[in-house]
């Protein structure tokens, strides 16, 4: 068994004591088992979960179960517990179900009786209403089983959708997750990769290069990189299979169990609230960029910011964070990529983001700058108005405590998508640096005083007045203010204190939607 050194004690005391008990284990592979998920750079299943759990509360469930398939040649190979392991145990004292499939025994793939045990489980998680967790590691359908395995993928991808928005499911892909297996993990609420070790695709390598003769490797086609990067279909990518473990326990930190709690709440002690690096962030040039997450963080409880789907969108941030010990999810326009202007990654990234701290009673917080949408041919023709829609009709149909702080730039369209007042956003701050406008002054200026600048002696002065008369009068908050879209202007060293006022006002907030059956979000 190969030793390994953890930077935690904690996590390294667990370590060496797993190695003992694998030493002595039986069930999901031997020594030798273990020694070739261990040369592969992985843990095995047993000791995921045993990392993941709080110290001697797992339980096990279906140890005993065997595959029940007799064609070629598995009446003769059998496994205690087919090759997944299965049960339920504490986070921090929180109950959580989870699965854990083993590599080792026929590749982790998913039999008939692998299946059962998972929507046992799944079955369990929702009637008792706590999170579920897939640690996968699979070789997708076992082969031999045909239309059996298939079935059970489809029972799982079921309940999957059932679940979705009653209780947290965390899929994380520690190995080869590949063919229709991807759409379990795709139908939970977030998704871990491990770098090196997973991969995730619909069709393999293999079948690429012979329907679009293209060479790629499994890494760039599936692996965390390209899925946290490009796709955004995984929000974590982890260096390896005990960061991804502790980010599991990071994010469960922030949500509640199932859709009729709230979040854990952390202690609180009010002090002093004014954070007066606030006040020096934005640069005095309007087109001079500036990071997002130096305001999140200065606005949030020290070192509580959790970024989601860090590296994909980046013109978006969103994370959850800890104000006055309470969770809240974050949505903040990024002035530091792109300018900060919306596209279809980042009205989708936003959009689910926000569909999630919904579904589970997260009040959300928007930290707004953004010049508007991002024009072009690409865009227009892969759809940005119906994935910028997902974003406004997500806000839209949230009904959790919304709160709004216009850093800089609300232009536009993007000023309505972005939890505007006028979709139901309960309390709407500027900072006195807002530009509340339908677009940039300049761009404002050359159309409705086109025919006077030209027809000017000196053009370039006719526009710079120009430009600065539609500053005066609309590249501030106080016309918005005066209609009460804008419920306060405020200094940015007030900003933490004022949004711990707002979310304790708004704690017992009660908002409801027009009876349906489900809405039709622009899919
Ligand atoms: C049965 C499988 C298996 C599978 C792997 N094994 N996948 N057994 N069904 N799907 C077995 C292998 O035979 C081998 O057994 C052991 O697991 C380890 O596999 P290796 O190939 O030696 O490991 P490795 O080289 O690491 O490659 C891993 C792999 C490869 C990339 C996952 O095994 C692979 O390509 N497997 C098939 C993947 C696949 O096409 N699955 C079906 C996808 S379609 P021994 O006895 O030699 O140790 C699908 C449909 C789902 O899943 C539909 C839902 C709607």
């Amino acid at each position: 068994m190969t030793h390994r050194e953890f930077s935690d004690p904690i996590l390294q005391q667990k370590f060496n004591e797993l190695e003992r008990k694998n030493k002595e284990a039986l069930l999901g592979g031997g020594e030798k088992r273990i020694e070739q998920q261990h040369a592969k750079g992985k843990l095995t299943a047993r000791e995921r979960i045993h990392l993941l759990l709080d110290e001697g509360s797992f339980e096990e469930m279906g140890k005993f179960v065997m595959h029940r398939c007799k064609d070629f040649g598995l009446d003769k190979e059998y496994y205690l517990g087919d090759g997944v392991i299965t049960g339920f145990g504490t986070i921090n004292g929180r109950l959580v179900y989870v699965f854990s499939q083993d590599f080792t025994v026929f590749g982790g793939s998913l039999s008939e009786t692998h299946a059962e045990k998972i929507v046992k489980l799944m079955d369990l998680a929702m009637k008792n209403g706590a999170p579920l967790i897939g640690l996968n590691d699979s070789g997708g359908a076992r082969i031999q089983e045909g239309v059996l395995s298939l079935g059970g993928y489809a029972d799982i991808f079921y309940r999957n959708t059932l679940a979705s928005g009653v209780i947290p499911q965390i899929s994380a892909i520690m190995g080869p997750c590949a063919g229709g297996a991807v759409y379990s993990p795709a139908i939970t609420d977030f998704i871990f990769m491990v770098e090196n070790t997973s991969f995730m695709f619909v069709t393999g390598p293999n079948v690429v290069k012979t329907v679009t003769h293209e060479d790629v490797t499994s890494e760039e086609l599936g692996g965390a990189i390209t899925h946290s990067t490009k796709s955004g279909v995984t929000h974590f990518a982890c260096a390896n299979g005990l960061e991804c473990i502790q980010q599991i326990k990071q994010l469960l930190s922030y949500i509640p169990q199932n859709c009729e709690e709230d979040p854990p709440r952390l202690p609180y002690t009010p002090g002093d609230e004014k954070r007066v690096k606030l006040n020096s962030i934005i640069p005095s040039n309007p087109n001079q960029p500036y990071d997002m997450r130096e305001v999140i963080d200065q606005v949030v409880d020290e070192g509580s910011f959790f970024e989601v789907h860090k590296n994909f969108a980046e013109n978006i941030v969103v994370g959850f964070a800890r104000l006055a010990g309470r969770s809240v999810g974050v949505i903040g326009n990024q002035p530091a990529s792109l300018a900060g202007v919306l596209d279809i990654d980042a009205s989708v990234k936003g959009a689910r983001f926000v569909r999630f701290c919904d579904c589970f009673n997260i009040p959300l917080l928007v930290l707004e700058d953004v010049p508007g949408f991002l024009p072009g041919t690409d865009q227009e023709w892969n759809g940005i108005i119906t994935n910028g829609a997902k974003l406004l009709y997500a806000f839209s149909e949230a009904t959790v405590p919304r709160v709004t702080v216009i850093t800089r730039k609300a232009y536009g369209g993007a000023y309505d998508v972005m939890n505007s007042k006028h979709i139901g956003a309960d309390l709407n701050y500027a900072w006195p640096t807002a530009e509340i406008a339908v677009m940039g002054a300049k761009g404002a200026a050359e159309i409705i005083f086109k025919k006077e600048i030209a027809e000017a002696d000196d053009p370039v002065a006719k526009l710079n007045e120009k430009v600065e008369e539609y500053t005066r009068k609309f590249a501030n908050p106080y016309r918005a203010a005066h209609r009460g879209y804008i419920d306060e202007v405020i200094y940015p060293d007030q900003t933490r204190e004022k949004l711990i006022r707002a979310y304790q006002m708004l704690e017992n907030k009660v908002a409801k939607l027009p009876k349906k059956k489900h809405g039709n979000i622009p899919l």
